[in-house]
């Protein structure tokens, strides 16, 4: 039997991976940048983590969480998020015990078992930052701009930031009891998902993409017109900075977001062309998080961009340079004892940073020659029996043709004059 990847998985193949080092060295480099710190935590995690963290009336805990027993009897799952799992970690090493704030940034693969398609899938990476200990709205907007210079610094325009705030619990509970009250008399136009969520979790009616729950929702009452004076405030002051720093947003009062965890703002950054899967970054502040899992009152805000959909939005405007070609040596050599000499060769080359690849498959000299020229060697070294018998190797120029008699001893010096890198 064949076997293939996964459905909603993908490999990575050495031909598109520049791309990904492409945008990943973007990241570090600006993440480096905003002071952020690199964190990196395990792709599975206590299964209770997730249930506590991301809420278990959630799309993602009900329906989308790869849950499985270990061989000791625990339940595990693969990370959906990471925004749970660096709580976690914050939380197991103490970061708040310094009293500053902490800025860490990920980048990752995720699991969620959805339907996939074009833009979704089941394995995907993320990048995403956290600050937590920061309670100021600054917070949110330096978030915002972060991922905003991100995308402009790879050439992304067309960008549309939404944003909302779903305000602390007692705003939220105020608005969920106002909305029931609302969806109560149309529950028989509801989905069937959405006439569960009714009680349990009726704010993520307003995000479902159901016709009958989007028209049901029409004239529903607003989240920004139930949020106190403090809520109200500092949605005002996120507001403010936003423009403050040149980027423009527009107000979605529905944008609701599907993880339990947030608090006060929140916030998704859209490219229109992608259609149905065009969020390609999604954050917010989750000021309770830490608490629920169990640690110190402590604000926190972050966000995450789709890796897949990030990449498919700068592959359709060409946004991703080609890598450029290292220069490399070939050694063609025929014979057990040209080889030998073929491979010191290939070490001193190494040794002095130059690219040098040998045959590995016992290949005719003619066989090696057209290998060089497919793979676009700049110059090839042959060693055959008579050269090794005149103590010289040939050295053949692939872009003039031109082949030059040089001692063995010479040959490594005289590639790395000749070799214009
Ligand atoms: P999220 O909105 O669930 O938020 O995911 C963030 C981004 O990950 C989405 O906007 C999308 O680009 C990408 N994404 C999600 N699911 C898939 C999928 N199945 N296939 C491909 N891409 C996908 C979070 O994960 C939060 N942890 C973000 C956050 C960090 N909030 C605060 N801090």
């Amino acid at each position: 039997m064949l076997m293939q990847a996964l459905r909603g998985t993908q490999d990575i193949l050495p031909k598109q991976v520049y791309k990904w080092n492409y945008i990943e060295n973007m990241i570090r480099h600006l993440c480096a940048l905003y002071g952020y710190g690199e964190i990196r935590t395990p792709m599975f995690e206590d299964t209770r983590l997730f249930l506590r963290g991301i809420g278990d009336t959630t799309d993602v805990v009900t329906k989308e969480m790869y849950t499985f027993s270990d061989r000791g009897g625990r339940s595990i799952t693969l990370r959906p998020e990471n925004t749970a799992s660096v709580v976690r970690s914050f939380l197991e090493h103490k970061m708040y015990g310094d009293q500053q704030v902490q800025k860490v940034f990920y980048i990752g693969s995720m699991f969620r078992y959805d339907r996939p398609q074009a833009g979704r899938y089941r394995e995907f990476h993320q990048f995403g930052v956290e600050i937590l200990g920061a309670k100021s709205p600054i917070a949110d907007a330096e978030c915002i701009a972060l991922a905003y210079d991100l995308f402009k610094r790879l050439g992304l325009n067309e960008l549309k930031l939404y944003i909302n705030s779903i305000g602390h619990s007692e705003c939220r509970n105020t608005y969920r009891r106002k909305l029931i009250e609302f969806f109560e008399p149309k529950t028989e136009h509801l989905c069937d998902d959405c006439k569960e969520r009714l009680h349990k979790n009726p704010l993520r009616i307003l995000d479902c993409k159901e016709d009958c729950c989007k028209h049901a929702s029409i004239g529903a009452p607003e989240i920004t017109d139930y949020l106190c004076d403090d809520c109200h405030n500092k949605f005002e002051d996120v507001k403010k900075y936003l423009t403050s720093m040149g980027i423009s947003y527009e107000v979605n009062p529905r944008l609701v977001r599907g993880l339990d965890y947030y608090t006060n703002t929140a916030f998704e950054i859209q490219y229109t062309p992608l259609g149905s899967q065009s969020a390609i970054c999604g954050g917010g502040r989750y000021d309770g998080l830490v608490e629920e899992i169990g640690g110190p009152t402590t604000p926190g805000i972050g966000f995450a961009v789709g890796m897949e959909r990030l990449l498919l939005a700068l592959e359709s405007q060409h946004l991703i340079p080609e890598p450029k070609e290292t220069k490399h040596i070939y050694i063609a050599a025929i014979g057990k004892e040209a080889m030998n000499l073929g491979i010191r060769l290939q070490k001193e080359l190494r040794d002095k940073e130059i690219r040098a690849e040998i045959d590995l498959q016992e290949k005719s000299l003619k066989g090696q020659m057209k290998y060089a020229g497919k793979t676009n060697a700049s110059m090839t070294i042959i060693i055959g029996e008579s050269e090794l018998a005149d103590g010289i190797v040939q050295i053949k120029d692939m872009n003039t043709g031109i082949q030059q008699k040089i001692n063995i001893a010479q040959a490594s010096s005289y590639i790395e004059e000749h070799l214009d890198i």
